[in-house]
């Protein structure tokens, strides 16, 4: 394994007439045995004044954070990324990295493998928990060559949104755990740590084997669904249009069936709120785990309230002089709608994303609950429980063998349909159990994005590592 640090390059990148310079260290392969060495490798990235003496926001060479984005979307391979124009969102403007460039943050890039990658002989190469075992190999390769790489190795930041969110609560929550080893070594990867500073979370898709019971805890009784399709626009940009439709008998017994599936799961974690009571769910799915959901709800819309939002549509509001004072939960669900048919993603005839992340070296699409195993239309075979847990932070974050990233930045927006909004509560309160400080919040009207609130995350970060 090595890093030479005199291979390099200095670059001016200019997007919408604002410029940076930076030093950019590419195609640094992060791990000894590559699987497929394309999605194996990083990029990094630091401001090139730094190699001169100077800073940016106090930061200099010695200690400067490392800001290591994902770019994963659908646990679909991650591309190796640069400073530039944001692909997604609004057009014409700088991207994540080049903000936290211009913000004097090393960033370190890598790529990572997917769902659908295959090599020469037909074997999947990038199944479940490719993707998470790439990330740690990234993060370990910054630590091994941490006195030749820029910046601080000690103050490692992910990031990521959806599946790219999932990874980054994967790598705050499991830092260092043996269970991975195994997969490091396979692909050797360097003998380093991997437990980070802090974890940046937008919309995380994870706890997917009870993501499909939550789902219908949120959405049971709303039977109409409205998706967005991706299309490419003109410029070759994508662009969604709408995709509607109702759900048939059969999902609509799925869904009643699965929601009775959700309170059993919650109870079992023995949640407690911030004065320590119990979240629990009866099994008509009511109780103070759900009263704890509207409270973060209405939090949304209080605080869209105090800076001018427009509430006068949302009759699931309830109010008292003015102010919010309660709200009808299922009144909420029907407004944002459900996205997706039950089950949500252990889907019955294995077409969603996760039955394609769940499949094996020879195997393209497999389930990963009993639910959808046992009514399975396409006889479908699970995988192994063992790698459907590497996938999920819960399981970890009561693990002392799990290095906890001391320091979480959970968004989930409120109008998010790809997955319940339990699921990020859920580990947000688990984690705080465990002492990790954890910003959450489910900003109002906001649908299943990420990266929208730059300036408050890099506040987030400077706070904690100045
Ligand atoms: C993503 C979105 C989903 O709805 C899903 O099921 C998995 C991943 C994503 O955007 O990454």
């Amino acid at each position: 394994m090595i890093f030479d640090k005199e291979n390099y390059v200095v670059e001016k990148v200019t997007v919408a007439g604002e410029t940076i310079e930076v030093r950019a260290f590419r195609n640094r392969l992060y791990v000894d045995k590559p699987v497929n060495a394309a999605y194996q490798q990083l990029n990094i990235f630091a401001p090139e004044c730094f190699f001169h003496g100077e800073d940016i926001n106090g930061y200099s060479l010695e200690n400067a954070p490392v800001f290591m984005p994902n770019s994963v979307g659908g646990y679909k391979p991650g591309e190796l990324c640069e400073p530039g124009e944001n692909a997604w969102g609004p057009q014409g403007v700088p991207n994540t990295i080049f903000r936290a460039l211009q913000h004097g943050y090393v960033v370190v890039a890598p790529a990572i493998r997917g769902r659908s990658q295959q090599d020469d002989a037909g074997n999947y190469t990038g199944k479940a928990p490719a993707c998470i075992v790439d990330y740690k190999a990234a993060v370990r390769y910054v630590r091994y060559f941490a006195a030749e790489i820029p910046g601080d190795a000690e103050k490692i930041i992910t990031n990521g949104t959806s599946a790219g969110g999932a990874l980054s609560s994967l790598m705050g929550a499991t830092g260092n755990h043996p269970d991975y080893e195994p997969y490091l070594e396979a692909i050797g990867a360097a003998k380093a740590r991997d437990d980070v500073f802090m974890a940046s979370c937008y919309c995380p898709i994870t706890n997917l084997e009870n993501a499909d019971a939550a789902y219908e805890w949120q959405f049971a009784g709303v039977n109409e669904y409205r998706r967005m399709h991706m299309r490419m626009d003109e410029g070759g940009r994508p662009a969604f249009v709408p995709k509607d439709g109702g759900m048939s008998d059969l999902q609509i017994r799925v869904s009643e069936e699965l929601a009775k599936l959700f309170p059993p799961y919650v109870n079992g974690l023995q949640l407690r709120d911030e004065e320590g009571r119990i979240l629990s769910l009866d099994e008509n799915g009511e109780g103070s785990f759900k009263e704890y959901m509207k409270r973060i709800v209405m939090d949304s819309a209080r605080k869209a309230l105090a800076v001018g939002a427009d509430l006068s549509g949302k009759d699931w509001l309830v109010w008292e002089n003015g102010s919010i004072a309660d709200m009808d939960w299922f009144g909420y669900a029907k407004d944002i709608t459900r996205m997706k048919t039950a089950p949500a993603f252990d889907a019955l005839a294995m077409d969603s994303p996760e039955n394609d992340l769940f499949g094996g070296e020879d195997i393209n699409l497999r389930h990963f609950t009993r639910y959808s195993l046992e009514h399975s239309q396409c006889h479908g075979s699970c995988a192994e429980e063992a790698v459907i847990k590497l996938l999920n932070p819960m399981p970890f974050i009561r693990d002392k063998q799990a290095v906890k990233a001391p320091h979480y930045r959970i968004r989930h927006g409120e109008c998010d349909r790809d997955t319940s909004l339990a699921i990020s509560v859920m580990l947000t309160l688990m984690l705080q159990e465990q002492g990790v400080e954890v910003d959450y919040h489910s900003p109002w009207n906001v649908p299943h994005s990420g990266g929208y609130d730059l300036e408050e995350l890099f506040a987030w970060i400077d706070e904690a590592c100045k």
